[in-house]
């Protein structure tokens, strides 16, 4: 257990923007602890971990989950969370974020950014001299989908070679769910309409790191053989907040098809889960049924946002010497 919770050196200091940076053994490493923190969360191990120290969160767009779980992992490690809306401060305003980045490096030891558009958050990393933690772009949500493959490896034990299978928009979720399959040695099966598929140019980095782990990547519009014997069947909004309204109607449309309700459910093993990272809009991507059924593990997941998060930080901003006895 003490080897799990030991801090690797090679995760000090370091950003998370999408994963496809880090190892499968840094993440493998970050998955066990969170699992050891939930299982032990009176452990005095972790309480002062982060003492003195303060962690910006950054929000350009909405959040209920991330706003309040990073809040609370941060807190529980003994470290100060300093929250701020983006149209409030001088970034609304037009401060290049490149000053801003420089600035906020002088006073807190980490930021939290949720924004719109994945190159803001490649700007904050470039710019910042702490680590830059990626609470959600338009193109990945990493923390989200380490919370998710922790869910799964809770509920079978293992995550090697399950089918996981997403069925909807190929938006931030497929590509960070795609891109921990791949590390991981998942199966990951996006189903989609043409159009809204991942880019071709990441479906084919996943391939590439899949042949180190022996996962599998399928990319496909047939959302029934995608659910097929699948023991993990995931979806997500049709409309992401950072998508063109405008185009919405036309995109709600092409979903439509691949609605997870209790029809495809049942082409995926007896056994399967159902995953969302919330909030769902019910009777559009999900059906009332599976997210309340039986099969449904949508709020073990949101708890799992606090765990991921907790053993993240305390992995990348925690002192040696702080933490078990040095
Ligand atoms: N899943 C998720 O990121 O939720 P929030 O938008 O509420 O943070
Ligand atoms: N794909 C969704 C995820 C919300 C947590 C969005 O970007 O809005």
């Amino acid at each position: 257990m003490v080897q799990t919770l030991a801090l690797n050196e090679t995760l000090k200091n370091r950003s998370v923007v999408s994963l496809m940076e880090w190892s499968p053994a840094e993440i493998q490493r970050v998955l066990y602890t969170a699992r050891v923190m939930k299982q032990e969360p009176h452990s005095p191990s972790f309480r002062h971990a982060l003492e003195g120290q303060h962690i910006a969160l950054i929000f350009e767009l909405p959040s209920t989950r991330t706003r309040v779980s990073f809040q609370v992992a941060i807190e529980s490690l003994g470290a100060k969370a300093v929250i701020f809306e983006w149209d409030q401060s001088q970034l609304g305003r037009g401060e290049p974020i490149k000053d801003s980045a420089r600035v906020m490096s002088r006073y807190v030891s980490g930021v939290v950014a949720r924004v719109k558009d994945h190159d803001t958050l490649q700007e904050w990393r470039k710019w910042a001299s702490c680590p830059v933690f990626n609470a959600l772009t338009n193109r990945m949500h990493p923390f989200q989908a380490l919370a998710d493959v922790m869910t799964v490896w809770e509920h079978f034990g293992f995550m090697n070679g399950l089918k996981l299978s997403y069925c909807g928009d190929g938006n931030n979720m497929a590509n960070s769910l795609m891109v921990l399959g791949a590390k991981l040695g998942l199966d990951v099966w996006i189903a989609s309409p043409p159009g809204y598929q991942p880019d071709a140019s990441l479906v084919s980095w996943a391939k590439g790191e899949a042949e180190l782990t022996g996962a599998q990547i399928h990319v496909t519009d047939d959302v029934h053989a995608a659910a097929a014997d699948a023991h993990v069947l995931v979806t997500d909004v049709f409309l992401s907040m950072a998508d063109d309204l405008e185009s919405g109607a036309l995109k709600k449309a092409a979903m439509l098809p691949y609605q997870v309700n209790q029809t495809l459910l049942g082409l995926a093993r007896p056994n399967a889960v159902f995953l969302h990272c919330l909030p769902a809009h019910r009777g559009e991507e999900v059906t009332d049924e599976v997210l309340d059924g039986p099969q449904s593990v949508v709020f073990e997941e949101a708890e799992n946002r606090l765990w991921v998060q907790k053993s993240v930080l305390y992995h990348v901003l925690a002192d040696s010497s702080a933490v078990l006895g040095g």
